[in-house]
């Protein structure tokens, strides 16, 4: 049955003016664009957003770089989309994601301390429902 995700085009996305281009491939892959916006996260969501990673070594820096500049946030729906969507993201370090992939193509290591990979796709569908929840509420 059809699902839906929660994709992010994080701050270095935005910043580069690759938030179109990347929306493009999601719409032209076939999955429909449900809801958009422009937004800034607060420390509140992004501690919601990112419970798993409290603690690890990179959530601050991974906070500092979510709280840069502005995110789109997007829900796209289709059969398997939370799958499809990941795909098409590739894997998240940007240096060696396939080429074919949104990191792979656009991404790369900046030097800092957090990888900079342009998107988040939710995981599995409680965490979709959850992330939705979090960034259109
Ligand atoms: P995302 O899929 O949004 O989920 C957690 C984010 O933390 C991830 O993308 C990267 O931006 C970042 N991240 C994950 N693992 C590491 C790591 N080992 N070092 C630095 N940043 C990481």
């Amino acid at each position: 049955s059809a699902e839906r995700t929660l994709v992010l085009v994080k701050p270095d996305g935005v910043s580069r003016g690759l938030s179109g281009k990347i929306l493009a491939r999601v719409e032209a892959k076939g999955y429909r664009l449900i809801d958009l916006s422009l937004v800034s996260a607060t420390r509140e969501k992004l501690e919601a957003h990112y419970a798993e990673h409290v603690g690890k070594p990179f959530y601050e820096p991974l906070v500092e770089f979510m709280l840069s500049g502005p995110i789109v946030a997007a829900v796209f729906e289709g059969e398997r989309v939370i799958e499809g969507f990941r795909s098409l993201a590739g894997a998240t370090e940007p240096t060696t994601a396939a080429p074919g992939t949104i990191r792979g193509d656009f991404g790369r290591d900046w030097g800092l301390k957090v990888q900079q990979n342009l998107v988040h796709g939710s995981d599995s569908v409680e965490s979709a429902e959850k992330e939705i929840g979090i960034w259109f509420s």
